[in-house]
């Protein structure tokens, strides 16, 4: 891997007493796309959640182990948590729009990290929708409630949210779970486009769509990586059992 941003290191997770991530080492590479695959209970969401330290919130979380984001440990005692999260973002599974208008939607978030000059705010959620390809759906009504658009619409204005105020890595929880095949499609080639600017970590449970956009993949299985390597020669060639169970539909 030549240009590694984030490398996680001998790291586990646990809720209370229950060890959700086990032992995991991994890098991931700037500009890539990398899937996180795997059943359902396996630390998928733990992990992802453990890189923008978001499961602080977690009461009884906590974990042992490094991840380093640019060569330095986010875990550290002099992190600050709130910066860390705006240089690494995060899409839900559910569309979460604040209930506000499409354009306050973004605004707000610029306005937290301090700009406000009108005509920049204005610029850049343009920029923003344009870049999650919502702009000529919405452009002739930004003032409208957020909540008034289709699911799909609320997801693409939740990254439109999530890249407006320029992050490095944009964490995705299997963003389009709860959306229509046509909803997904738009979304995964936005995904596709985003790794252009951004580094990408997805969670998925669809085969189709790790295959479809992931450069790399991971493969979890009750808390344990068990196999990571270029997606195409996962899916072609896995080398463990469970990952081969999985992709063939026996486990999942
Ligand atoms: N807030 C929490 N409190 C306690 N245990 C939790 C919490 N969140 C997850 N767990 C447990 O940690 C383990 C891993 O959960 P996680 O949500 O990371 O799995 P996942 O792979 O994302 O699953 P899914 O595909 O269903 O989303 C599970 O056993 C789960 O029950
Ligand atoms: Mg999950």
């Amino acid at each position: 891997m030549s240009d590694v941003i984030i490398e996680v290191k001998n790291f586990n997770a646990y809720y209370a007493d229950k060890k959700a991530v086990k032992d995991a080492n991994l890098k991931i590479e700037k500009n890539k796309i990398t899937a996180i695959m795997g059943p359902s209970g396996c630390g998928k969401s733990t992990l992802l959640r453990s890189i923008n330290r978001i499961n602080d919130l977690v009461p009884e979380f906590r974990i042992e182990g490094e991840i380093l984001f640019h060569d330095r440990n986010i875990y550290d005692r002099e992190t600050d948590v709130y910066s860390l999260r705006r240089r690494i973002g995060m899409v839900f599974q559910r569309p979460t729009p604040f209930p506000m208008s499409i354009f306050d939607n973004i605004a707000y978030g610029l306005k937290l990290i301090g700009v406000t000059e009108k005509k920049e705010i204005k610029e850049k959620v343009r920029w923003s929708l344009e870049k999650a390809a919502l702009w000529e759906e919405v452009k002739d009504e930004l003032d409208k409630s957020a909540l008034k658009l289709s699911g799909g619409q609320q997801q693409r204005l939740c990254i439109a949210r999530a890249i407006a105020i320029e992050p490095e890595v944009i964490l995705f929880d299997e963003p389009t779970s709860a959306l229509d095949p046509v909803s997904t499609q738009k979304i995964e080639g936005l995904i596709e486009e985003l790794a252009e600017e951004f580094t990408i970590i997805i969670v998925t449970h669809n085969i189709g769509q790790a295959a479809r956009i992931s450069d790399y993949t991971l493969f979890m299985y009750q808390g344990e990586i068990v196999e990571q390597n270029e997606t195409t020669k996962i899916l072609r060639n896995p080398t463990h059992e469970v990952t081969q169970q999985y992709l063939s539909g026996k486990i999942g």
